[in-house]
């Protein structure tokens, strides 16, 4: 069980979702995870704190001035305690509280004093859900890096229809005991095994000028490169991650060169892969660039409906790379809607690799721009699948199949 033994502190505010909460304490605690309640006052109106103590095993804490509740396990010792803080039901009142760091009662206190992740189930009504304020708190929580479970769509106790319904207990207990969540949010030990090694990574989308105010780009986020860069480094490389243009913090310990266009990635790869042990090749580069950018921005002109632009190719870094005298170890990403895997092999060949991961792009939920993935593998001997699963743990698991072939070709 991926929750035994973890310090689960459950923040409930004042929603009706929260009768469904002592059911929840209980789907925490058949997992061996050990379960602590605080709640907001409005919360105690939904569900008492009684039942709550009962199916805890724990006192419920409630208020910041509660003399007893500080003598016991006072608010700065249950926010080190927690492993994971998991506020269900979240309120749009207090989702905006959390978004703007407000602590003016104890849920939100220790969701200020905490180290745990945070993970929040919302729940509230359909419009409220959709008003642009909650959206945006939304957004402002998971850019730090909050979870989000729900809400689900359905009738709501107003009468409404839509989304803005907290998940089942047993939903949310199964989000936070995912693979997706524990291997982001708990310390994994995976052994050093590119302890020693120089890893050079590719990452993002490349930006293209059209002129001094326009470019053209595409649709990769530069998630999968940095949880690669990520990953690479837990498991010993030393990194460089040359990145194009995206909306990710730098990772820790990882060097991180940022550029703009394909001829400016190719240049960095170029001056810093001597000594690299391996390359990967996870960026979005644009195939084509404009031939002559104009210096001035394009104008409309009078008469005029259309405007034809003429493209060059852009150089291939990988295969660039890969043709150097002494290339370092490379694996290649090939990112198709259709024939996958026909067309990832033919580029393994082409461009001389060792490996490449054959990325199907054609649904939503996977590839860019989606904080999931799935791949196959693809060497000159074999070819192994890496099912559907969150950017983070996929990056591992590719890292290590990287190892093993590595580890033949130097043999
Ligand atoms: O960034 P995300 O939103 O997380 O999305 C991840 C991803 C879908 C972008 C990533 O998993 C992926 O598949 N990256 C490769 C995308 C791609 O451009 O594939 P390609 O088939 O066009 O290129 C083949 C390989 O050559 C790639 O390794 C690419 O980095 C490299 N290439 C391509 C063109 C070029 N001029 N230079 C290159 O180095």
């Amino acid at each position: 069980m991926q929750l035994d033994q973890k310090n689960v502190l459950l923040g409930i505010s004042g929603g009706i979702a929260a009768y469904k909460t002592p059911d929840l304490v209980r789907k925490f605690k058949a997992t061996g995870a050990n379960v602590r309640v605080v709640m907001t006052d409005s919360a105690t109106e939904f569900v008492s704190k009684l039942a709550l103590q009962a199916v805890s095993g724990n006192k419920v804490s409630h208020t910041m001035l509660d003399e007893d509740a500080e003598a016991g396990m006072g608010h700065i010792e249950l926010a080190r305690w927690a492993d994971v803080f998991v506020v269900a039901p979240a309120t749009a009142n207090t989702i905006a509280k959390l978004a703007y760091g407000l602590a003016d009662d104890l849920l939100t206190t220790l969701a200020l004093a905490t180290k745990a992740p945070i993970a929040i189930a919302p729940a509230m009504n359909q419009q409220m859900w959709a008003a642009p304020a909650t959206l945006t708190n939304i957004d402002i929580l998971k850019s730090r890096g909050v979870f989000q479970i729900g809400p689900g769509a359905g009738e709501q106790a107003c009468g409404d229809v839509g989304y803005g319904r907290m998940l089942e207990p047993i939903e949310i207990v199964e989000a936070i005991a995912s693979k997706e969540f524990t291997s982001t949010y708990f310390e994994v030990n995976e052994a050093p095994i590119l302890s020693g090694l120089n890893v050079m990574i590719t990452a993002g989308p490349t930006r293209e000028a059209l002129d001094p105010v326009r470019y053209i780009t595409n649709h990769s986020s530069g998630k999968m490169g940095y949880a690669l860069a990520t990953a690479a480094k837990k498991l010993g490389a030393s990194v460089t991650l040359v990145s194009g243009p995206v909306n990710l913090k730098q990772p820790d310990g990882v060097n991180t060169i940022q550029i703009q266009s394909a001829q400016d990635m190719l240049d960095v790869c170029l001056s810093k892969v001597e000594g690299q042990d391996i390359f990967i090749a996870c960026a979005a580069v644009a195939d084509f660039r404009l031939s002559d950018i104009p210096q001035h921005k394009v104008k409309k002109k009078e008469g005029e409906d259309g405007l034809t632009l003429t493209f060059e190719k852009n150089p291939d870094i990988l295969k660039t790379v890969a043709s150097l005298d002494n290339p370092p170890f490379t694996l290649g990403f090939a990112a198709e809607t259709q024939d996958v895997e026909k067309y990832a092999t033919d580029k393994l060949t082409r461009k001389k690799l060792n490996m490449i991961a054959a990325n199907d792009v054609s649904s939503s939920e996977l590839g860019f721009n989606s904080d999931r993935n799935a791949l196959t593998v693809i060497t000159h001997e074999k070819s192994v699948k890496l099912a559907p699963d969150s950017k983070d743990s996929l990056a591992v698991e590719l890292l290590k199949l990287l190892e093993q072939e590595y580890r033949l070709h130097k043999q």
